[in-house]
């Protein structure tokens, strides 16, 4: 008797194991646990046991039926766990996400100063609310110059923090100049990547916001050859060699003599567009070398040092590089343009 218990205790396993629906599930209870299955008999069948083996016959019926009863319940709820996933349906499309990444501006911004880092130059920041002073006065742009016209700065009420002076938002990163060198002394060789604001009309070639990366290099000896080798190498590095670079004369307050880079128009390659006015050329940035009164508002011996300053626009310099034809699409934000970079 005990070794029928035995063997149907091994068929229960290998059967459980073969069930794989809730019908062959509803089978096994009926053929095992229901009122007039296996186990429910073999109940039955216990009168009929000898005496002597009904302690034995007994205990491993129990165990029996507890097993049965444990594997059934296991593979039912197994079974319940599984429905619920299959409400899921899967044939669905799933979503798709569009994966992020850095505005060329960004990238470009690192990129350029990672250029001029390698050979020296260390990157600060100025504020993007600036007061007269730094943005004008400093950089020996008198009261009656044309930049100090509304039409091009944005002037800001800000009376509340100091009504002695006039705050504007930076017209460019120069400022940034002047806060260097009134708060280190001599050798200075920086940049400043940063937005600046004009008070312009929106075009494909101008925004009333943009990028520049002013650098300052300052130190007894600086002659315009090293501005011109440093301004070079930057070109190569950052366009390769194939873009010829030109040095045009020019006026900036703040440098004397002044000059301006151009690059040859990566649209019509030098024949003459839309963007490059019919020139040719394409002009990506103003610099000079520093002017003695800019030294002198800021505390530095003009006898003693010269110096050289440049002021790159960073939307123009990657439009250069990319071949990008209108400046508004750096601010669109159509991700067709923004994921080709
Ligand atoms: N600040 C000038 C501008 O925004 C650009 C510039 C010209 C910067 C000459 C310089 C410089 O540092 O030397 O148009």
């Amino acid at each position: 008797m005990l070794d029928k218990l035995k063997n149907i205790s091994s068929e229960v396993t290998s059967e459980i194991n073969a069930v794989n629906s809730a019908a062959s599930l509803e089978e096994f209870r009926i053929k095992y646990l229901s009122r007039k299955g296996i186990i429910a008999t073999l109940f039955e069948d216990f009168k009929n046991v000898p005496k002597e083996e009904k302690g034995a016959y007994g205990k491993e019926l129990n165990e029996l039926k507890n097993s049965v009863t444990k594997l059934f319940e296991e593979k039912e709820s197994s079974f319940s766990s599984s429905q619920e996933k299959s409400d899921i349906d899967y044939t669905l499309e799933g979503r798709t996400y569009n994966e992020g990444t850095r505005h060329l501006i960004s990238k470009a911004l690192e990129e350029i100063s990672s250029i001029f880092v390698k050979i020296g130059f260390k990157i600060y920041d100025g504020p993007e609310i600036e007061d007269e002073w730094h943005n004008f006065d400093a950089l020996n742009t008198p009261a009656y110059h044309p930049a100090r016209d509304m039409q091009d700065t944005t002037y800001l009420d800000a009376k509340d923090i100091d009504p002695d002076k006039k705050y504007l938002l930076r017209t460019h990163t120069s400022p940034g100049q002047a806060r260097v060198m009134l708060s280190h002394k001599p050798p200075v060789r920086i940049i400043l990547p940063g937005k600046v604001f004009r008070n312009e009309d929106t075009s494909a070639r101008s925004l009333s916001q943009f990028h520049q990366v002013e650098g300052l290099y300052v130190d007894k000896n600086v002659t315009f050859a090293d501005l011109k080798g440093t301004l070079d190498y930057f070109a190569k590095q950052f366009f390769g060699d194939s873009l010829k670079t030109r040095m045009r004369p020019s006026f900036f307050p703040f440098t004397e003599p002044s000059a301006e880079v151009d690059v040859e128009c990566f649209i019509c390659k030098g024949e003459g567009c839309r963007i490059c006015k019919h020139t040719g050329w394409v002009e990506i940035a103003g610099c000079g070398m520093v002017n003695p009164k800019v030294f002198e508002n800021v505390g530095y011996d003009p006898d003693e040092y010269t110096g050289f300053a440049f002021g790159m626009g960073i939307e123009r310099t990657i439009m250069v590089k990319y071949g990008i034809p209108d400046i508004r699409m750096f601010y669109e934000n159509d991700i067709r343009f923004l994921k080709q970079f």
